[in-house]
């Protein structure tokens, strides 16, 4: 059966396959720091939402899904008291953030079992760079469960001068199933292997709204991947996109682009200059590669419409002409790196039998809380070299200090590009430079597809 919002990637009319009009583009609520503070709570538990006019039980923050957007800037310091209404232990990542990974910030190693409360506390630097970043759960063994259930939300690091834009939109980007009952669906042992997927494709928890703009303005979109295991692979046909960075990163240029691809985890900040027509933001299919014989995902086939962007009416008068990037991005060259590392990626073995199916593996062996698997020297700008020789593609993610790309598969990546989620296609290999400046602490790297990280493949770093 075909989902609503579904198609094969080629028909663009946006039509949901139950005919219904669908709704209006609406964003999660906003709490924006003020004088250099951020004082919240946010409570994750149980709470029943309207999806397409049907009553689902999720796990939401603050009652609803995605979470409230968070509005921040560098220097500010957010105070965040978290209440676990879930019935399950959980914590709360603050995805992309430069902050510390220990103590009451961002501390990953931090469990909050149900009914408890913590208190974090995070500082942003003021250095920190602006951008699109993200929160979740990173509780492993159920971190994909949690997450798919509905628990995410965005953050914005804001310019010190923003762009000038007609429109700000925060698109968060997150797939779902449900059962008969309107329960989130459970996923077998197989779909966590493969990394799970959902029928439906939400934007800020809806399907497929419908966005109004007029002729000549300028929007700017921050789209958010927060999807379990799905790569998005986005076209909005009949619209000019101008791609401003992905994760933090600001590139030197805005970049037009037909297509952005995001990775589990992944965001983007993107330019929109409104021109009169209906255009559908789709994503479309994306081969992640497949557990062989077994089978494959179902984004390898089947895409999904987004959300209607509908451009009418009378023109607006145009824009501020655009300002380059404030600062040009870091370039760690190649004379720089102090240090070399090779990691691999594997699944494989079948851990404790056929039922188990398999281990995901990062150098051999799978997460284990006591053990540090890396120790790089505070300061060190390391070159690591992280080999998938598996059947399937691993967004790699690494916390707190992002990766720059300097070679895709065998392809040098010339302009400079920095993430937190890179690309580790299946059988090949992701050339990427760190800088372990400014942060010290002990934290994570992990497949971003979070069944995989449950399944195992996460590592412990140390820098010091
Ligand atoms: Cu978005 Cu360690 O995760
Ligand atoms: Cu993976």
């Amino acid at each position: 059966p075909v989902a609503p919002g579904a198609t094969d990637g080629t028909d663009a009319s946006g039509s949901p396959a139950d005919g219904s009009a669908g709704e209006t583009f609406r964003e999660p609520e906003v709490r924006s720091s003020s004088g250099g503070r951020l004082d919240l709570e946010l409570a994750a538990a149980a709470t029943t939402v309207s999806i397409d006019g049907r009553q689902v039980r999720v796990l939401g923050f603050e009652g609803g899904i995605p979470g409230p957007t968070l509005r921040v800037r560098a220097g500010d310091r957010i105070s965040l008291r978290f209440r676990n209404e879930l019935g399950a232990t959980t914590n709360l990542h603050t995805h992309g953030l430069e902050v510390s990974p220990e103590g009451n910030s961002d501390n990953v190693f931090v469990m909050i079992p149900a009914g408890g409360t913590f208190d974090y506390a995070y500082e942003l630097g003021d250095d920190h760079p602006p951008g699109v970043f993200w929160y979740h759960p990173h509780h492993h063994g159920t971190t994909a469960e949690q997450l798919f259930a509905g628990l995410y939300g965005a953050i914005i690091v804001e310019e010190p001068d923003p762009l000038e834009v007609d429109r700000e939109r925060v698109l968060v980007i997150a797939d779902i199933s449900f059962d008969a009952s309107g329960d989130v669906a459970t996923a077998t042992r197989f779909e966590r292997m493969l990394g799970r997927e959902g029928d439906l494709v939400l934007v800020n928890g809806l399907l497929l709204p419908t966005m109004a703009a007029a002729p000549g303005e300028r929007e700017r979109w921050r789209i958010v991947n927060a999807c379990t295991s799905r790569y998005l692979r986005l076209r909005l046909d009949g619209q000019r996109m101008r791609l401003l960075g992905i994760d933090a990163g600001r590139f030197a240029e805005p970049r037009d682009v037909d297509e952005i691809v995001l990775l589990p985890g992944n965001r983007a900040d993107v330019l929109v200059d409104a021109a009169a027509g209906e255009a559908v933001l789709q994503t479309l299919p994306f081969d992640r590669g497949s557990m062989g014989a077994m089978g494959a995902p179902r984004s390898a086939t089947t895409g999904a419409d987004l959300a209607r962007f509908v451009v009418q009416g009378d023109a607006a008068a145009s824009v501020a002409p655009l300002r380059a990037a404030s600062a040009a991005p870091r370039d760690l060259r190649d004379e720089e790196v102090t240090g070399r590392r090779t990691l691999t990626l594997a699944m494989g073995g079948m851990g404790g039998g056929m039922g188990q199916g398999m281990a995901f593996t990062i150098d051999g062996r799978t997460f284990a809380e006591g053990r540090t698997d890396l120790e790089p020297r505070a300061g060190a700008i390391e070159e690591w070299t992280i080999e998938n020789t598996s059947t399937m593609d691993h967004p790699f993610h690494l916390h707190v200090w992002p990766m720059q790309l300097v070679e895709v598969d065998g392809a040098p990546v010339s302009e400079v590009d920095r993430r937190d989620v890179v690309p580790v296609p299946a059988g090949g290999r992701v050339v990427v430079r760190i800088a372990f400046e400014g942060i010290t602490g002990r934290t994570v790297y992990h497949c971003h597809i979070l069944d995989h990280e449950d399944l195992g493949m996460m590592g412990a770093i140390r820098v010091a």
